[in-house]
């Protein structure tokens, strides 16, 4: 545990200003900043900072704290982790014995672990036991230095090669399981997970390395072994080569299915390739790629399912804002073969005259109707339309849809109307929404878009989140709230857990500051709270209106039906009995 007498200190010695600008540029607003969000992608800024409560906040995506927070978030720390980086950016000295924490420790020797495996691959890779892996990798067209480049290694044909020498290096056997690259067996000796392989390391973007992939030499097992995730690796959070694809000076990244695409794209003097990792593309990378460019070049294999999978990463990357390239790959399987067989410059003419997203899915409507029969005609024209009704810029739908009414031979009017009663359906589904929605200022949309508890007890959320605002800013009508309810009585979840653990803290005579809170409360609820403070909404907080907002919540539980009571175990149905007398009084 950290004293809260440090956090105090540390707290009046940071800005979140000073803080929060080293990773996105900010502009004053009155009293407050505003910004482009790191955490999603967007055009115009949404992403608040206020420095008179020390906190940020998102309209956009709903993510709020204070600078502990922004910083677990941005650079992905545990609380503790962020909490001594934030100390020393400000300089000050953290308290050496609060800082056992066994969570940060543990990552800092998977860290080490790693590094150390990726070296001994390496040796490995380049001395007698990796003489066939080499020899593989070098008729497959990697030159020695881009296999430096990359660190790639080998793992031995053997059960222990791995296990022995961390061993030697000083690694305890549970270290060495929580890194992942080993596995105990059933009698509970440790064993090598990569053996046979050759080993391309994963590198995240502060040079550590995370994970690795494998891949099989001959045909036993499958033909990559991917690591799974451990303290200081998550798959659908990293991609491969981005180390050095986000030093790239090209104007966007380009997205490969598989490591050897991405090595080779690289030996050919393209930087700027990446790959996910052994899984589909996931929205979590789509937005780390949308914040290194604005447009995706996808090379995927030239396979039916690499193109399947073209077709989701397109959709994924519609809803971060990333623009997608599709690169057709002609007469070659994945990029890796058409380098071989056609070079560089060609690669080069493709990316340059590559087909946008939107060309791919008229190619793939042409091919899935005949058109030359009246209902293949009227089917694709359907979809056709569909397709243009998302469009927003007309100029774009205009040339579209020009070139398409001439190779089918129908007029561009009849087309145009369809789009516009598409067009018209959809305003108007969404207005119907909108008109929904009036009773929820906007912070609480953003907050509670995932959260259904709280739309389905929206009155009951607004009077519990209006109560956590008034005991914050009047810690003196805490005693007075607990005569008259319990915070474990909040209807929705994680309003509950700030109420219960703001209720704890001020009765206990400690801070309350949102910096005090966010290494108790989960990410959940400190978006909610930080949601709360940004809307401002109570100016002055009096006794009457906490009256109201608690009879709201009271009315909730005397509502309970029947049926409720019914289902109560005898604790609650204590619990239930002793609220109502206490109400009587
Ligand atoms: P591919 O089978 O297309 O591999 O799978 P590749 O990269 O072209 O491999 P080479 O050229 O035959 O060596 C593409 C990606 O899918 C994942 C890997 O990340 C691979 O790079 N994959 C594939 C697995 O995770 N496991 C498998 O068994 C196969
Ligand atoms: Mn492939």
């Amino acid at each position: 545990m950290i004293p809260d007498s440090f956090i105090q200190e540390l707290k009046a010695s940071c800005d979140i200003e000073d803080v929060v600008s080293a990773y996105v540029k900010l502009t004053r607003k009155g009293k407050n900043l505003v910004g482009l969000c790191p955490f999603h992608s967007e055009k115009t800024g949404s992403f608040f900072v206020y420095p008179q409560t020390q906190s940020f906040y998102c309209f956009g995506c709903g993510a709020g704290g204070d600078t502990i927070t922004f910083l677990r978030r941005i650079e992905n720390l545990e609380y503790v982790e962020a909490v001594k980086l934030l100390a020393q950016k400000a300089g000050i000295p953290v308290p050496e014995d609060s800082m056992d924490n066994s969570g940060a420790r543990l990552k800092a020797r998977t860290l080490e672990i790693n590094r150390e495996t990726a070296r001994f691959y390496h040796q490995c890779l380049i001395s007698e036991p990796g003489k066939d892996a080499y020899r593989y990798l070098i008729e497959r067209g990697r030159t020695p230095k881009i296999i430096r480049r990359f660190g790639l290694g080998y793992a031995p044909d053997d059960w222990n090669s791995l296990v022995d020498h961390l061993k030697g290096k000083g690694f305890r056997e549970e270290e060495m399981v929580a890194s992942g690259i080993c596995a105990r067996s059933k009698n509970g000796g440790l064993y090598d997970r990569f053996r046979g392989r050759v080993i391309f390391p994963i590198i995240d973007l502060r040079g550590n390395v995370v994970a690795f992939g494998g891949r099989a030499m001959g045909d036993r097992g499958p033909k990559y072994l991917n690591s799974s995730d451990t303290p200081v690796f998550k798959k659908s959070k990293n991609l491969f080569a981005l180390n050095f694809a986000k030093a790239s000076k090209a104007p966007n990244l380009i997205l490969a299915e598989g490591y050897m695409d991405v090595i080779a794209i690289h030996q050919a003097g393209f930087d700027n390739a990446v790959a996910t990792l052994g899984t589909s593309l996931t929205e979590e990378q789509a937005r780390i790629i949308a914040q290194y460019t604005d447009t995706i070049i996808i090379a995927y294999d030239s396979d039916n399912a690499g193109q399947a999978a073209t077709k989701r990463a397109i959709n994924i990357f519609s809803e971060v804002g990333v623009k997608v390239n599709v690169l057709t790959i002609p007469d070659a399987k994945d990029p890796d073969e058409y380098l071989k067989k056609f070079g560089p410059e060609r690669f080069q003419l493709l990316l340059e005259g590559c087909t946008n997203a939107l060309e791919f899915e008229i190619t793939k409507l042409r091919k899935k109707y005949d058109t030359e029969t009246a209902d293949g005609k009227v089917g694709f024209l359907k979809d056709f339309a569909r397709l243009m009704a998302d469009i927003r810029n007309p100029l774009e739908r205009e040339v579209y849809l020009t070139r398409t009414a001439e190779e089918l031979g129908v007029s561009p009017a009849a087309i145009t109307a369809q789009i516009t009663s598409i067009q018209q359906g959809r305003k108007r589904v969404q207005a119907k929404k909108e008109k929904n929605d009036t009773s929820i200022y906007i912070g609480d949309i953003a907050a509670g878009r995932k959260d259904l508890d709280r739309r389905r007890n929206l009155k009951y959320a607004v009077a519990e989140e209006r109560i956590i605002e008034i005991l914050i800013k009047n810690p003196d009508y805490v005693p007075y709230f607990l005569q008259n309810m319990k915070p474990e009585d909040f209807v929705t979840e994680i309003n509950r857990e700030i109420a219960v653990l703001l209720c704890e803290r001020i009765q206990t005579h400690r801070s309350v500051e949102p910096m005090a809170l966010s290494g108790e409360l989960s990410g959940e609820a400190m978006d909610r709270l930080s949601a709360i403070l940004a809307s401002e909404t109570i100016q002055r907080a009096e006794r009457s209106q906490l009256d109201e907002y608690m009879a709201i919540l009271k009315e909730h539980n005397n509502a309970k039906s029947e049926q409720d009571i019914a289902k109560m175990d005898p604790d609650e149905f204590k619990h239930y009995v002793d609220s109502l007398t206490a109400k009587k009084k």
